[in-house]
């Protein structure tokens, strides 16, 4: 019998193509740029499998054909905003995601951007590297303590939970989170945690708000100019979960007016261009999506991705899917 043939849109670590090419009939793009969505369509018609990323947007014309080869799209992330869910189901099409193993590595990028930012690291190394740092003095770069402060969660799944774990064992921070649906007592007594009824509730009471809840049209500019409206002068936003989630042109504003003490972002809306309104805050520490950017979480994602593909063409429910029949 003939491997089913899937189509990769970028470039996994090697152990994972090489993994790959044992298991299916892999088309790799090998030179590791941006597809487009006629490429990606094409990949649907012609393959049994499409393995995209979050640099794919698998809208809703990706799926506009008429004779379906692939039956799934076996996603390389946990976060699949990027795919037009409601399309593929119509479609009777399976989508896959690779929860669990990146979630250490987000909350580990969400601490850092947190840390960068309330201790000016950013602002350091540029001063540094451009040659303008003047020596110690007792007013250079001043920045927040995190220690004993109050961090806000929002969305306390799998990421949001690391995060607690290592900001209340870690910095003794105070923990307090909005959740969707109501959490168990179990679950935020492992963090000493509360629940709030409200965002507005969370982002009046927090020193730290980190954003952990799924993109989408759900969450699109859960955080503009009036919620930002309610966090404390000194707070800081820190989003490792997708930029829509963020109405960039009201936090770039409240950064500029310093309504708010800073942010530190790992995704934006319409990545990889990032507006020059944030470009230009001091007070943001941009990163480039690194969240899950780890030897280890990477080849985790694609091997998570493997186990998805042959529970599938085996016949089984694939361990990971998140729409489908
Ligand atoms: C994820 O897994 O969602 C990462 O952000 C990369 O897509």
């Amino acid at each position: 019998m003939s491997k089913p043939k899937v189509f990769v849109t970028r470039r996994w670590p090697e152990s994972v193509e090489a993994r790959l090419s044992e298991l299916f009939d892999p088309i790799f793009n090998a030179k590791d740029i941006p597809l487009d969505e006629a490429i990606l369509r094409g990949a649907l018609m012609e393959c049994d499998a499409l393995l995209p990323t979050v640099t794919d947007k698998v809208g809703s014309v990706v799926f506009d054909y008429d004779n379906p080869k692939a039956r799934i799209i076996a996603n390389y992330g946990v976060g699949f905003s990027h795919i037009d869910t409601e399309a593929a189901k119509a479609r009777g099409i399976t989508i896959t995601n690779t929860p669990d193993v990146l979630s250490e590595c987000t909350a580990d990028i969400a601490m850092t951007l947190m840390l960068m930012v309330a201790r000016r690291a950013g602002e350091g190394e540029r001063e540094l590297r451009s040659g303008g740092w003047k020596g110690w003095r007792p007013t250079h770069l001043v920045g927040q303590k995190i220690s004993g402060k109050t961090l806000g969660i929002v969305g306390f799944g799998r990421i949001g939970r690391e995060m607690a774990r290592r900001a209340h064992f870690g910095f003794g921070m105070r923990i307090i989170v909005q959740n969707r649906s109501e959490l168990s007592q179990d679950v935020l007594a492992e963090f000493n945690a509360t629940q709030v009824r409200t965002l507005e509730d969370l982002l009046a009471r927090s020193d730290f708000v980190s954003l952990h809840c799924p993109g989408g049209e759900d969450n699109r500019h859960l955080i503009n100019q009036t919620t930002l409206n309610f966090m404390q002068p000194h707070a800081y936003l820190i989003n490792t979960a997708r930029g829509e989630v963020v109405d960039e042109d009201a936090l770039a504003k409240a950064l500029a007016d310093r309504s708010i003490a800073g942010a530190g972002l790992d995704v934006f809306d319409g990545e990889p261009v990032v507006r020059d309104s944030l470009l230009a805050c001091e007070n943001a520490v941009l990163l480039p999506h690194l969240g899950s950017a780890t030897r280890e979480t990477r080849e985790a994602m694609g091997f998570r991705v493997i186990d998805n593909l042959v529970a599938y063409f085996e016949g089984n429910e694939p361990p990971d899917k998140v729409v489908g029949p």
